[in-house]
């Protein structure tokens, strides 16, 4: 049913392919390090527009939007979109970022798509029917999380840039103790792109402190079709409706951050 949305992705990513010049088209949203560049105005633009002309009905929440609906969640097929995840890389040219289309019916999310066009991968999962890659040859392969152990895992954070100041401290304690406990630890700068790793068990647990729903929701569906688990750091259901503190990885690593204690 939604088989439109990955074609749509890839000729938005063509909108960031394309990008030139992009440290003039940067302007500062609210606080430090928050950052939206002309591009991710001209794909989301893309993404209304053309989903909008399929389905009229649609409602569509994006991340550069002032004009957001998030009470309809509960009752109506809402487009959850970041434009471009990870607009720091993308500014830097640092080739990590991605575009994301959740899917909710009801609150749920039914569908999601997560486009890497540096490397054209697309993830991609449909509720009940497996998590999947894509790769740049057309191959489609499902996708699973890891098996491993804490101590054995591969560990992946968010440092959540806009707050810095209040949440610094506490990102990098924590971050400290998967280092100590685990085999090593990654920051990509794309969150989308974490989950997309955990779902495909190269990474095998992440967190990050207040990422809002557009930085997640495809994401989640992706990690628990693929086998995984996402909740809020007490272990409550991510909210799709305000932002949310993530942790999500394999059974085995999400219960072991649990029982820490650490993500209290
Ligand atoms: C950001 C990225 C980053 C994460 C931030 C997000 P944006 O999204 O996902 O990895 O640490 O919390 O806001 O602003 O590049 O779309
Ligand atoms: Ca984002
Ligand atoms: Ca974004």
């Amino acid at each position: 049913m939604y088989r439109f949305i990955p074609e749509l992705m890839r000729e938005a990513a063509k909108i960031m392919l394309s990008a030139h010049d992009i440290d003039n088209s940067i302007d500062s949203k609210s606080g430090d390090a928050n950052f939206v560049t002309a591009y991710d105005v001209a794909v989301q633009n893309f993404l209304y527009k053309e989903i909008g002309e399929r389905l009229p009905d649609a409602v569509i929440i994006g991340e550069e939007s002032d004009d957001n609906h998030m009470e309809a969640l509960a009752t109506k097929v809402c487009f959850i979109i970041d434009p471009i995840d990870g607009t720091t890389n993308f500014i830097h040219n640092y080739r990590t970022s991605a575009i994301s289309v959740g899917i909710t019916d009801g609150g749920r999310v039914v569908y999601g798509a997560i486009y890497n066009p540096y490397q054209n991968l697309l993830y991609f999962a449909e509720r009940g029917k497996g998590a999947f890659v894509e790769y740049a040859n057309g191959t489609v392969t499902p996708i699973r999380v890891s098996e491993r152990g804490l101590h054995d895992a591969l560990a992946c954070f968010g440092t959540s840039p806009y707050y810095r100041e209040e949440l610094g401290d506490i990102t990098f304690e924590r971050a400290k103790w998967l280092f100590m406990n685990t085999r090593d630890i990654r920051r990509s700068g794309s969150a989308a792109l974490d989950l997309c790793t955990v779902a495909s068990g190269a990474v095998d647990i992440f967190f990050e402190y207040r990422l809002s729903p557009w930085d997640f929701a495809a994401g989640s569906l992706i990690i628990e079709e693929a086998g995984g688990v996402i909740t809020q750091f007490d272990g409550s259901p991510v909210t799709l409706d305000k932002p949310c503190s993530i942790l999500a990885g394999n059974k085995t690593c999400h219960r072991a951050a649990m029982e820490s204690g650490r993500f209290n």
